[in-house]
């Protein structure tokens, strides 16, 4: 079995760059679990947020997670909180090498500013949001098989030692 390549980490931490990237150098299909929510639903994360809540974003996003985590040789995208739901994490190991994205907050910080579209930290305070999550979700990422910090921004080396680790 060619187990996928599963990206997990904070908003921010380069999961979609890297996975396309990724995608360009393995000719694997990449899945973002944010995209598959938003066509399922037809609306934006911002509007589910806005107008469902967070708790029916969440079980929106463990459907998707569970149909993903189905298929094989992906690279999936995942959303920063995909790993508050111990369920995901059993089932996207199951299929998949899971690899945490690792980044300074205030790294975070500044991209997030640059690429707005997150309800979680449209708040007064962003930086300080970023630690309390990052705080709160400390343990799950650290569930992942391999760490690689990003805050150098260095995505080509990322995948590249993603290649060596994972797939030779
Ligand atoms: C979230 C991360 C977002 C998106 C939603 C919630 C989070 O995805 O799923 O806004 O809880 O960290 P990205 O990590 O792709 O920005």
């Amino acid at each position: 079995m060619k187990k996928n390549i599963v990206l997990i980490g904070f908003m921010g931490s380069g999961k979609s760059t890297l996975a396309q990237i990724l995608a360009q150098k393995t000719f694997r299909k990449v899945v973002s679990t944010d995209d598959l929510i938003q066509k399922q639903e037809g609306r934006s994360i911002a509007d589910i947020f806005q107008k469902s809540g967070e708790s029916v974003f969440r079980v929106l996003e463990h459907h998707v997670v569970l149909q993903v985590a189905q298929d094989q040789e992906l690279i999936i995208d995942c959303g920063g909180g995909v790993v508050l739901n111990p369920q995901n994490m059993t089932a996207l190991k199951k299929t998949g090498v899971l690899i945490y994205l690792s980044c300074q907050p205030k790294e975070i910080l500044r991209r997030i500013q640059m690429q707005p579209k997150r309800p979680l930290l449209d708040v007064a305070d962003p930086l300080a949001k970023i630690e309390e999550l990052l705080h709160q979700r400390k343990s799950l990422y650290d569930q992942a098989d391999l760490t690689i910090d990003t805050t150098d921004g260095d995505l080509q080396k990322a995948a590249q030692e993603i290649i060596t680790k994972v797939l030779s």
